[in-house]
């Protein structure tokens, strides 16, 4: 079985779940603490045979070496985070709690279950994995005519939240050359599709298009992002799970690089044309600019050469067509969507966007 931890947020549930679907029987204990990001309806209809849910912080070192004893993973895949930058631009505490303070624990419970290991055999040191999933955002952002993000490229995060990541990718990094530990780190670009929180910029569009709200736009909307359909992402993290060196940092990008506005647009397209506004009006007409983000990374790009070459993953899912998909499941997932926006949530939206909300 493999253990994967924060499997209730928009990415590990897309990754259990597919998991799951690969039909080779394995199990997943998934961990994961249930922040407001995290939501067990994403998992609650699979196979409690197959999927065993621990609510649990992966900061508790003795409950995760009491877990990794009791059911022995072939693998740790680390998929708890605090995501959202503008989150950690509001308050940081929680993104250095979990993703650096949380991590080393973790780090640390993995390498004692590790250690216990036999040198040998099907489960051993030799054949266990740590799989670190990152963000492309530890790069720092591009000038508009430099290279995509390479995995020799230096770190230069920018917002708490990248910083957050890169502090713990060179903990990863540090863990398998001291102790040599099994990593792997993937580096991935920004994900869209099902089960994904509406903080973030497609399924917030979505929600407040449909809402009748304003589409708020940061800035002048032409910062770019290299968008990756969560599904292709998944196969990515399988592929280094499976094929990756221990060590090694695989970058994971769509090849897909929009402008905020460009991807706003058309997002409004999908949505006139699915589900028509009564006035006849185009939900692109709700679009407005609001006040830009601190420090806002004006670019970012990913070069996948190195996954491609050593994993042979590319993605399969086409920006549009993958839009389409994202909205689709949106509009016919109403129940999910009402389920997510508590008071804790409408709470967020008041303070972050203000009059727009
Ligand atoms: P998410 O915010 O939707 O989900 C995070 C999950 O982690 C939630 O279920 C939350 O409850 C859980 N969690 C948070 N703190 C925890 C803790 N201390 N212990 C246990 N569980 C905890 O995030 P996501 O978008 O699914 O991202 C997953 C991972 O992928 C993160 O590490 C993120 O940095 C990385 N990533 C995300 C993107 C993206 O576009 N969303 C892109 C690249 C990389
Ligand atoms: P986001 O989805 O928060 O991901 P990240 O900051 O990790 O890239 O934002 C994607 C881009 O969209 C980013 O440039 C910020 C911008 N954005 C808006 O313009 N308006 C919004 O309401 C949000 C949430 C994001």
């Amino acid at each position: 079985m493999i253990l994967v931890t924060g499997g209730a947020g928009f990415i590990g549930a897309n990754f259990v779940r597919l998991f799951l679907s690969g039909g080779k029987g394995e199990e997943v204990i998934n961990v994961d603490r249930l922040t407001y990001a995290g939501n067990i309806e994403n998992v609650r209809d699979l196979d409690s045979s197959k999927h065993i849910f621990v609510h649990g912080d992966i900061g508790g070192r003795n409950l995760m070496r009491d877990l990794l004893d009791r059911y022995r993973p072939r693998a740790v895949l680390n998929f708890a985070a605090e995501s959202h930058v503008d989150r950690s631009i509001d308050s940081a505490g929680e993104f250095i709690q979990t993703n650096v303070v949380g991590l080393f624990n973790l780090l640390e419970a993995v390498r004692a279950y590790w250690s216990s290991l036999p040198d040998s055999g099907d489960l051993s040191r030799d054949t266990f994995r740590f799989l670190q999933v990152s963000t492309d955002e530890v790069y720092g952002s591009l000038a508009p005519d430099e290279p995509a993000f390479a995995e020799s490229n230096a770190f230069q995060p920018n917002s708490p939240y990248s910083a957050s990541k890169a502090a713990g990718d060179h903990l990863v990094r540090a863990w398998h050359h001291t102790y040599g530990l099994p990593t792997v780190t993937t580096n991935c670009s920004n994900n869209y599709g099902p089960y994904q929180f509406p903080e973030k910029l497609i399924p917030l569009a979505v929600l407040n298009a449909l809402a009748g709200k304003p589409i708020p736009i940061y800035g002048d909307g032409q910062q770019i992002r290299d968008w990756l359909y969560v599904e292709d992402h998944c196969r990515a993290i399988l592929r280094a799970l499976e094929a990756g060196t221990p060590g090694e940092v695989y970058n994971v990008g769509g090849d897909n690089e929009r402008r905020n506005l460009e991807v706003v647009h058309a997002l409004c397209g999908v949505l006139d044309r699915l589900r028509p506004k009564q006035d006849g009006t185009s939900y692109a007409e709700q679009i407005c600019f609001v006040k830009d983000r601190p420090g806002h990374d004006r670019r970012y790009a990913v070069d996948s050469r190195k996954a491609a070459k050593e994993l042979g993953w590319r993605p399969e899912e086409g920006f549009e067509s993958g839009l389409e998909r994202t909205i689709a499941w949106y509009l016919a997932n109403g129940d999910w969507v009402a389920g997510i926006q508590t008071g804790a949530y409408r709470e967020w939206v008041k303070t972050h966007y203000g009059e727009y909300a």
